[in-house]
């Protein structure tokens, strides 16, 4: 038997129409839908398969991911593939109406590095619009770069694995931000960008052999900025030398930067990795 649900429950959406603070937005897996206020369109076949090429389009593993889909087999299918990572809320709403139509219909679940996010203004304020190109070392589903191309940014994703940069430029292709991002398969160990490339480079999760850090930061152009953003001493996953240690950043940078963040902190939970926050601008 099919229930059916009138309005957005109060859990995702509050009675003024702005989202709950723990959810991201819906995911709204119905065929043929009335349109839901913060959601994003995918199909139930996205999802059947794990690993399939949607999942760096959700939201991060803390919030709520609220789903819709048409029927009770649907549901199933939407389970088995998410709840053991996702806290899913699945709902079956064929009918799903919300009073209120001014709300946002364009919307999107994932989100960039927090890092990223907490400083883009700061970048903003600080480079001027002709001067906005990034590499981000280690892209994996190019959220980074997708998130700044959609800004205005110039964006250019490097990763080892060539299926990550097939996907990542699926990913920039569904946000209609091809013209603005490339990505490529390269190891860091092996790029060959000239000094002075880029006004940002983003280290985010990715592992960099010590070995590479001057390379590294040879890419960054002078008034250009290095955000570093990953796991420190005390982890249990990555471990060994591919942690950071505490400080080790600002060791190595501080006398050709000015330091604009230099934080060290636990991951949203149930994360609670440790990880440096860290952002510098080349003198
Ligand atoms: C944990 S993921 C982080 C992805 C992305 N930066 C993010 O935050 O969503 C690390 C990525 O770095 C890539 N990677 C690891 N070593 C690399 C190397 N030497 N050169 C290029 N990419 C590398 C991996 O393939 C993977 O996609």
């Amino acid at each position: 038997m099919t229930s059916t649900i009138e309005i957005i429950p109060e859990e995702w959406i509050s009675t003024t129409g702005t989202l709950q603070d723990n959810v991201a937005g819906i995911l709204d897996c119905r065929k043929n839908p009335l349109p839901v206020p913060y959601a994003v369109k995918m199909s139930v076949e996205d999802f059947r398969y794990h690993g399939g090429p949607r999942w760096c389009e959700l939201p991060p593993r803390h919030l709520l991911l609220p789903i819709l889909v048409d029927t009770e087999e649907d549901k199933i299918v939407m389970h088995d593939g998410l709840a053991e990572k996702w806290r899913a809320d699945i709902r079956i709403g064929p009918n799903v109406t919300y009073p209120d139509v001014a709300l946002p219909y364009r919307h999107v679940l994932w989100r960039p590095t927090p890092l990223l996010e907490d400083i883009f203004q700061i970048l903003e304020e600080n480079t001027q619009p002709d001067k906005r190109s990034v590499i981000d070392l280690g892209c994996g589903s190019g959220r980074d770069c997708v998130y700044l191309a959609m800004r205005g940014w110039f964006t250019v994703g490097i990763d080892i694995v060539p299926k990550t940069c097939t996907r990542a430029q699926e990913f920039a292709s569904r946000h209609h931000v091809t013209e603005q991002t490339e990505f490529h398969t390269v190891d860091i160990a092996e790029l060959e960008y000239p000094e002075n490339s880029f006004d940002l480079v983003i280290v985010a999760r990715t592992y960099v052999p010590r070995s590479l850090w001057d390379k590294v930061f040879s890419l960054i152009a002078p008034g250009g900025y290095l955000l570093w953003h990953h796991f420190l001493d005390g982890c249990n996953h990555p471990t060994g030398e591919k942690l950071l240690k505490k400080g080790e950043l600002r060791e190595k940078f501080d006398s050709v930067v000015d330091i604009v963040i230099d934080e060290e902190k636990e991951l949203a939970a149930p994360d609670n990795r440790p990880c440096s926050h860290f952002l510098c601008r080349k003198r």
